[in-house]
């Protein structure tokens, strides 16, 4: 399966959250067409962050694309919610209900993205039976629950992993990664097979996140172009 764009979406997460409108303006004018919104419960991860009313918000606030990364515990619970709030796309992760299946299916049967999601601990084979059912999987780069960590390197072999098995069975899902990606490793993992690349503390820490976004495009399309 070819993709023909590879997609920068920046992290809220790292945003000022009393200027949410300002932080989506700028990285529209950058040339974003996502949002990476990071959802925690406190008990999956050892933070709280956003929930369902503020993603009814940013639905109001921006036609982007918004994809919804729920570090929940069971995350059947909530996909409707979220769904209905104007999420597009939504991912749960493969470690926080023993219905990944069922979850998956029911976000696909509520119209919306369905994406997996593995921590830096679990291998890409624990998604196999799931590949199929997936339109992506969101290879984690930093032990969720945090913005500002470290990039950890075993992420780029888990990418191109995945992307051998993608071609090997023919499955059309994307690859996304999230967590320390920042100007020097963005050539690295969409070479290795990602196709969206979550952006946080590289965009909204920054002076100015329209050109840090610009700048993430043009790395990004550069290795794009050069991948096999
Ligand atoms: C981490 C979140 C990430 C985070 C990435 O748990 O899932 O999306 O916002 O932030 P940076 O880009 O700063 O690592
Ligand atoms: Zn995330």
């Amino acid at each position: 399966m070819n993709f023909r764009t590879v997609e920068i979406a920046p992290s809220i997460l790292a945003a000022d959250f009393a200027s949410l409108g300002d932080a989506i303006r700028s990285v529209e004018q950058g040339g974003a067409r996502m949002l990476h919104v990071d959802v925690m419960d406190g008990h999956f991860v050892p933070n709280i962050s956003i929930g369902v009313p503020v993603v009814a918000s940013l639905r109001k606030a921006t036609r982007l694309t918004l994809d919804v990364h729920l570090m929940i515990e069971n995350p059947e619970r909530y996909v409707e919610a979220f769904a209905e709030a104007g999420a597009d796309m939504i991912s749960v992760h493969q470690e926080a209900t023993a219905h990944l299946d069922r979850v998956l299916h029911w976000i696909r049967e509520l119209g919306r993205e369905a994406g997996a999601v593995i921590n830096p601990a679990t291998p890409a084979a624990a998604l196999s039976e799931v590949l199929d059912k997936v339109d992506y999987v969101l290879v984690m780069s930093v032990n969720p629950g945090f913005g500002g960590q470290s990039f950890i390197p075993g992420a780029v072999t888990k990418i191109q992993q995945l992307k051998d098995l993608r071609a090997r069975y023919n499955h059309g899902f994307r690859i996304e990664v999230d967590g320390g990606i920042g100007p020097s490793n963005t050539a690295q993992v969409v070479r290795a097979g990602a196709e969206i690349l979550v952006a946080g503390t590289s965009v909204f820490h920054t002076p100015d996140p329209c050109a840090a976004v610009k700048s993430l495009y043009q790395i990004a399309d550069g290795a794009f172009a050069q991948r096999v």
